[in-house]
């Protein structure tokens, strides 16, 4: 019947997706995982057998495979298949076991990765049209005795629906492989863009601040980096969904390079740009970014309107390149002691970004958590007092739907810059179970490679929700 081939057919095209994610996951990316050992056969006695059935794999580290063999008189074997296979890895053995060591990645073998990446998406294509073809087949054969042509058509065309849908899946996943992961090469540090930097008509701005900068530029004096990028170990899985960033140190590096608090947070602006564009590089899906607080008002008059004036600056600089980028533009605050421009300002990004369907870019302006959490309950409260809720039937789901955050994941992973380990009224509800990362480098010293040792790091912590692992 019909039905049942269209199902058997989307069976298959599942299991071709499926297949085509071991595949890819059996590539190596630079970090050590079992996976990568996955489609090793090994000629035992004759017969080929998957490795994994004739010894124990384990990673010792992240560039470290150490297998060992169940039947010691299969080492030579198990050695051989490896060295045929394509995963370019450097081996040794002591005699009872096998250790793989990972080189790190080469732009050679990245460009060997992208290739093999989209050989093996060719592959589950042709797998995908096959199944489609045969499909087709089978209805065809039922038109002579139980569908008329027309319900043949309906079927083929459900068939063809059916295929686009798993040929789009395997961009998808391709996409995901490559964005997220032949993408950590060294770059150098961002030329400097005196002109760009200074000629921002800044409220304390002017010749004096522009020489300034420039003499500080040419000292070299580039964005401070305590991480090594080759060091960074990231792996293509477990890329967390949210991450959240309390934005710290501003004034102090600038009172560091004897400049006005506000070249701080100018800078600051700078790397909110480069965390955006690493962020939306690895594949998190929202990144929320801790810009002015509601109890940030309390700072002088100057400083504040500065702050205010850069949503404006950074889009007016910015927006084209983040649309371009597939970014949506949101804001988590309460607008109503925003000054006008400010929110016109993100009202306009966020109405030109609305249908965009890639990173989310969250800027938590004029924020506080407690505030956030009390008029949320204060609503329940008056769903209560009108008769339509009973205090007993408040949930933790109810609480959550009323912040500001509603219809946004937790934040996975919550980082903070400037050395200061505190939450300072963010997020308080919702980084219940985040995983936390605290840096002494200032938020204009912030980079990309940041960002990377941030999850690098937080994909090796066990979440546990206060269970076991
Ligand atoms: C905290 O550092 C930082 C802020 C209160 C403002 C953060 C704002 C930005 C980084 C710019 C935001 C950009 C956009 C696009 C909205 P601090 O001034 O408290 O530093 P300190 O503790 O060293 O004094």
């Amino acid at each position: 019947m019909p039905g049942t081939i269209k199902k058997h057919a989307e069976e298959r095209m599942e299991k071709a997706i499926q297949a085509l994610k071991r595949d890819l996951a059996t590539l190596r990316a630079g970090r050590a995982t079992p996976a990568l050992l996955d489609r090793i056969q090994v000629d035992y006695y004759g017969s080929p057998t998957p490795l994994n059935q004739l010894a124990n794999i384990n990673t010792p580290d992240t560039r470290t495979l150490m297998i060992q063999p169940w039947d010691k008189s299969s080492l030579s074997d198990i050695e051989r298949a490896i060295m045929k296979s394509d995963l370019g890895l450097t081996l040794a053995n002591d005699g009872i076991n096998i250790r793989l060591s990972i080189p790190p990645l080469t732009e050679e073998r990245r460009v060997e990765l992208v290739k093999m990446t989209k050989k093996h998406g060719e592959e589950s294509k042709v797998a995908i049209r096959n199944i489609r073809r045969d499909a087709n087949d089978d209805i065809k054969k039922l038109e002579k005795t139980d569908i008329s042509e027309d319900e043949s058509r309906r079927h083929q065309e459900d068939v063809q629906k059916m295929t686009d849908k798993y040929i789009a899946e395997v961009e998808k996943v391709l996409a995901a492989k490559e964005k997220r992961s032949w993408k950590f090469k060294r770059r150098e540090a961002a030329p400097p863009n005196t002109v760009g930097f200074c000629l921002f008509s800044s409220p304390t701005g002017g010749k004096e601040m522009i020489k300034l900068f420039q003499s500080w530029w040419k000292k070299g004096d580039r964005p401070a980096s305590s991480v090594d990028p080759s060091t960074v170990d990231l792996s293509d899985e477990n890329i967390p969904k949210h991450v959240a960033i309390i934005m710290d140190g501003n004034g102090r590096w600038a009172r560091r390079r004897g400049m006005p608090r506000n070249m701080g947070h100018r800078s600051g602006m700078k790397a909110v740009k480069r965390a955006t564009i690493a962020a939306d590089e690895l594949g998190i899906s929202v990144l929320t970014l801790y810009a002015f607080s509601t109890e940030n008002w309390k700072r002088p008059k100057e400083e504040v309107d500065y702050l205010m004036a850069i949503p404006k600056e950074f889009l007016a600089l910015e927006l084209d390149e983040l649309i371009q980028k597939n970014v949506q533009i949101r804001m988590m605050g309460y607008t109503k002691e925003l000054p006008d421009h400010t929110i016109a300002a993100m009202k306009e990004a966020m109405e030109r970004t609305k249908n965009n369907t890639g990173l989310i870019l969250n800027f938590a302006l004029n924020y506080g958590s407690r505030r956030e959490i009390t008029e949320g309950v204060r609503e329940l409260a008056r769903s209560v007092q009108a008769g339509e809720l009973s205090a007993d039937q408040i949930t933790e789901e109810m609480i959550q739907s009323k912040l500001l955050s509603a219809g946004l994941p937790e934040p996975d992973l919550l980082i903070r810059t400037s050395g200061e380990l505190r939450l300072s009224n963010f997020m308080l509800w919702q980084t219940a179970y985040s995983e936390l990362w605290f840096t002494d480098l200032y938020w204009p010293d912030f980079g990309r490679e940041h960002l990377f040792a941030a999850v690098a790091e937080y994909q090796r912590r066990t979440r546990r929700y206060g269970g076991l692992s």
